[in-house]
């Protein structure tokens, strides 16, 4: 049974006092609804078929897993699912927003307002330092500068990597930049976090870490899906979706 979600309050990951008071969003039950989502890929008259007619739903609150060989699809579906691409056909609703007829901006923004994205090589910009790189997403949404930085010293704090605040990626370990992707992620307080194979960098240690603040975000109301080859980051997760051939088979 999945814990009764009432509003993402985010408690877990910043302490309770920081003015911190729930975002006023509409709550509905399916955050995540496709309709027979297809994905081809055409390069050079060859045409790939990635992802073919997959229907799913997940709710607010949910963690799912996703799994499956090399080349199933499932990073394409990730990459529909967090509104970086469109589909060759099928529909997707993301919290009750039909996103089919939506402009680049609208899609941009509804991506930016609402989902933080983690990749297995972590993605930071190695010209930006911790502060900056963790920052980058509040730009996006006009903050002031000042209260940009607040929240990211929160989240460093919270996070336990403040005293690396000015060090460049490259300074950092696979498990340190883990992390400061991470934070990234979740700075920007999403109701989604779409993580692909966030751990596949990652010894076994700094993998448990990761995990462990996936299930937090999740426990404090975060919804979140995981593409990962590991059975045991899998059984954090409520359910397991399995991809076979860009069909879902489960
Ligand atoms: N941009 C692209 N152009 C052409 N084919 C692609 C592209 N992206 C993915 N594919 C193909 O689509 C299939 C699914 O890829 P992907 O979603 O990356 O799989 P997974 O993440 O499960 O390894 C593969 O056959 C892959 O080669
Ligand atoms: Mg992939």
């Amino acid at each position: 049974m999945l814990p009764q979600i009432t509003g993402y309050t985010f408690t877990a990951i910043c302490p309770v006092g920081m003015a911190l008071a729930p975002r006023k969003r509409e709550i509905h039950t399916d955050m995540i609804q496709t309709h027979a989502l297809t994905r081809s890929y055409v390069t050079d008259e060859i045409e790939t078929a990635a992802l073919k007619n997959v229907s799913l739903e997940i709710e607010k609150g949910e963690f799912v897993a996703i799994m499956g060989p090399s080349g199933c699809g499932k990073t394409t579906l990730l990459n529909l699912l967090g509104l970086i691409d469109r589909p060759s056909s099928g529909s997707y609703d993301f919290s009750g927003i039909l996103t089919e007829g939506l402009s680049e901006n609208k899609m941009t923004r509804l991506r930016r307002g609402n989902m933080g994205f983690i990749f297995q090589n972590y993605n930071l910009v190695e010209e930006l330092n911790v502060t900056e790189n963790v920052e980058l997403p509040l730009i996006f949404t006009g903050m002031h500068r000042k209260e940009r930085r607040k929240r990211v010293q929160e989240i460093l704090d919270r996070l336990k990597i403040s005293h690396r605040a000015t060090h460049y990626p490259r300074q950092l370990s696979g498990g340190q930049q883990q992390r400061v992707a991470f934070a990234r992620s979740i700075v920007n307080r999403p109701m989604l976090l779409l993580a692909d194979e966030p751990t596949g960098n990652l010894d076994s240690r700094n993998g448990a870490l990761l995990l462990d603040l996936l299930n937090e975000y999740n426990r404090t109301g975060g919804t979140i899906v995981m593409v990962t080859h590991s059975l045991k980051d899998a059984s954090y997760a409520h359910r397991i979706l399995r991809l076979r051939d860009g069909i879902i088979l489960n």
